[in-house]
């Protein structure tokens, strides 16, 4: 009728294409005197046939979903429209059990839910301690694939700008952002951390490499659970020697836009994209830009108040829920800068036309807010020495931070880019959680 056997000679050297595959059922459905098998490897799936004999001897109840199997048959292409995926079927000749899956109570479909509902923290951490499980549900399994063509996406465009690539150190004696973030160890005896950004050993590369890149973890002991703070998550950060500041916000948005470009010339990403964030839409540079100033205007004109439920004043720290309010009503990529150094990390240089504030800059993306942290960094050796002390860091583990500083010192700035956060945005996810392939935050740290 109106099926026809795929006549692709260049893969059989015969008229029809028989072929073997081996995957996970995903689903059974019994028709007639036919079970449709749908077979998943990875994230493919076929849709394969057993009819007569085949499909008579054996019962569809070893065919439970996971039960890992081996299917042989013909290859039949469909017509348009069929329910299929890529409207092809495999009429089986011969199938073979690899590792049947329990059914019952212990059936796969009956211990793992179907829905990653993160919306409920109940609900979310029983998925979650389920996650080795419901990574084979589609949604998450789309997700870790996005994240495997933006984190290709970002070594392609950085190479692009001849940035290299360099894999600094997890563990390590120096602070970047803060002591209360912090994770200890004992190191042999000799106190460390793990690391909370890899930007400092980045800027010792510059004299060697010129601008150099890094995608690495961090790790912030944050002690709240919020819907974008994880423990442990994936840094991007980049470093860029002898340039001035306008030129680091330029390079910031050019990777933005140019990661997300390359990530929708990926068609199987591009679907996924489209299938969870439909209005998505590609940033248009340039950004907004707004000075951290103006934006402490803009909240107190909107009666947008701060942490203490007051309006904001020049110093006050935006936080979370501010910051997402702004990008909300805004609603497209803000670059948030010139922060005052009070409210900043140790090593960012001072505007040249304002003291009181830094070179500094935070891109925010409409449902998430902060993806990106950047700055200018101290350059000169006793403006750096002073400002260990204004921090009250000992000034001896950073030795090496601050040899930088002697032997030709140079204008340069960096940014870090939170590659879950970016997720988060691009595939219009409720968490950063789910952005990751098993998430540490506060509580967990498991599977
Ligand atoms: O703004 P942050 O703290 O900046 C730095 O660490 C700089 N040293 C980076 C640099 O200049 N090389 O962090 C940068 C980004 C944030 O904008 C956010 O996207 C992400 O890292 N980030 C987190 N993501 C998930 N969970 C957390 N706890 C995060 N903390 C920061
Ligand atoms: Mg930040």
């Amino acid at each position: 009728g109106t099926l026809r056997k795929s006549g692709d000679k260049e893969h059989t050297g015969e008229g029809v294409k028989r072929i073997k595959v081996q995957g996970r059922v995903q689903r059974v459905a019994k028709q007639g005197g036919l079970i449709f098998v749908w077979l998943r490897r990875g994230m493919a799936i076929m849709q394969c046939v057993l009819a007569g004999d085949l499909a008579k001897t054996y019962d569809a109840l070893v065919l439970v979903r996971e039960t890992s199997m081996e299917i042989v048959g013909e290859l039949w292409e469909l017509p348009a429209g069929t329910h299929a995926p890529l409207n092809r079927e495999l009429h089986a000749d011969f199938f073979r059990i690899i590792a049947a899956a329990p059914g019952g109570d212990d059936a796969f479909v009956t211990r793992v839910p179907n829905d990653f509902d993160t919306t409920s923290s109940q609900a979310s951490e029983a998925l979650l301690n389920l996650r080795h499980l419901t990574l084979r549900h589609d949604k998450p399994a789309a997700v870790m694939f996005v994240r495997s063509v933006l984190e290709g996406a970002f070594h392609t465009a950085y190479r692009e700008l001849a940035v290299t690539k360099v894999s600094p150190p997890a563990l390590v004696q120096t602070q970047v952002e803060g002591g209360s973030t912090l994770f200890s160890l004992d190191y042999y005896g000799e106190p460390a951390y793990l690391t909370q950004s890899s930007q400092l050993y980045l800027e010792t590369c510059l004299p060697s490499l010129g601008d150099v890149y890094c995608v690495e973890k961090s790790f912030r002991a944050e002690k709240s659970l919020t819907r974008r703070h994880l423990s442990e998550y994936t840094h991007v950060e980049a470093e860029l020697d002898f340039i001035p500041f306008e030129s680091l916000l330029d390079h910031i948005e050019s990777i933005i836009c140019r990661v997300v470009d390359l990530t929708l010339a990926d068609p199987i990403a591009a679907k996924i994209i489209k299938e969870y964030n439909p209005d998505f839409e590609r940033p248009s540079q340039p950004f907004m830009r707004m000075r951290y100033s103006d934006a402490i205007d803009w909240l107190r004109a909107k009666d947008i108040k701060n942490e203490e439920g007051n309006d904001h004043t020049f110093g006050d720290d935006i936080a979370e829920a501010a910051e997402r309010r702004m990008t909300d009503e805004i609603n497209r990529p803000i670059m948030l800068t010139h922060f005052p150094a009070g409210i900043k990390a140790f090593y960012m240089q001072r505007a040249s036309d304002d003291d009181r504030v830094t070179e500094s800059v935070d891109v925010l993306m409409p449902g998430v807010g902060e993806i990106v942290g950047g700055s200018m960094r101290i350059w000169d050796h006793d403006q750096l020495l002073a400002a260990y002390k204004r921090e009250g860091l000992d000034p001896a583990p950073y030795y090496w931070y601050t040899d930088q500083r002697k032997y030709g010192g140079s204008p340069h700035g960096g940014y870090g880019l939170g590659l879950e956060r970016l997720i988060v945005w691009l595939l219009k996810l409720w968490t950063v959680r789910e952005a990751c392939l098993y998430p540490r935050y506060m509580g967990r740290c498991r599977p």
